[in-house]
């Protein structure tokens, strides 16, 4: 399993192959250093509905053929753009052959705006998942302030890496998120959604400390960098 970070929230996740791009957000992103158009996708999926996760699905979807897996709302609604989509919902798993995906519980909003940005619909609940292939397993918890319910999932599942948020304001920061990782039982964390925009400014360097003090391996991805599991 290769992990590339394009920034953000955006990975993509490459198995036997296949590529899995998670909440691509780059046009939107000023220091993002791939464009929309030159991301191969075989499966675009989607966290919630949020723009800063969701905004360049539809292109990537349609440039590659690739289908949108997103909760039954945000599916719908990236249907209504032309885009090929697979519905999910928290709990439940889709069996792509190369890889398992499961959508769990994450503790945030889902709100999506029309294209004025000014109408908020309902976005469903929103998510996180789970990828289990090769033997290896990894998290990406979308977006999400810490919750008890990570407990569960760290029982149900040997995470090998752990994709958390760390930017504060809009999602934990960096010591609830190795709160986090504990209660996942992550055995290795990459920080995800900060610094992307001045309100969600952290300092990798510290997190990487944090993680270390509790014990649990961490990985910094610079822009474009990748990490094999
Ligand atoms: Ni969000
Ligand atoms: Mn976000």
């Amino acid at each position: 399993m290769k992990i590339t970070y394009h920034g953000h929230s955006c990975v993509q996740v490459e198995i036997e192959g296949k590529s899995l791009v998670i909440d691509p957000f780059v046009s939107g992103n000023p220091a993002a250093i791939v464009k929309p158009e030159d991301i191969r996708a075989d499966f675009v999926l989607l966290t919630h509905a949020h723009s800063d996760h969701t905004l360049d699905a539809v292109p990537i979807a349609l440039n590659n053929n690739a289908p949108i897996v997103a909760n039954f709302e945000v599916a719908t609604y990236m249907g209504w753009q032309g885009a090929q989509t697979i519905p999910m919902n928290i709990g439940g798993a889709l069996d792509l052959g190369f890889a398992k995906i499961t959508m769990i519980q994450a503790f945030h909003s889902s709100g999506m705006t029309d294209e004025e940005n000014k109408v908020i619909g309902y976005g469903g609940m929103p998510g996180g998942f789970i990828i289990e292939a090769g033997g290896k397993t990894l998290l990406h918890a979308g977006d999400t302030g810490l919750f008890g319910d990570m407990k569960m999932y760290g029982e149900l599942f040997n995470i090998d890496v752990a994709l958390l948020p760390i930017g504060g304001q809009l999602t934990m920061g960096p010591e609830d998120a190795v709160t986090a990782a504990r209660w996942f039982g992550a055995k290795q964390v990459v920080p995800i959604h900060f610094n992307t925009f001045p309100f969600i400014q952290q300092d990798e360097k510290s997190f990487a400390v944090l993680l270390e003090n509790a014990g649990i391996g961490s990985a910094y991805l610079q822009y474009g960098e990748t990490l094999s599991v």
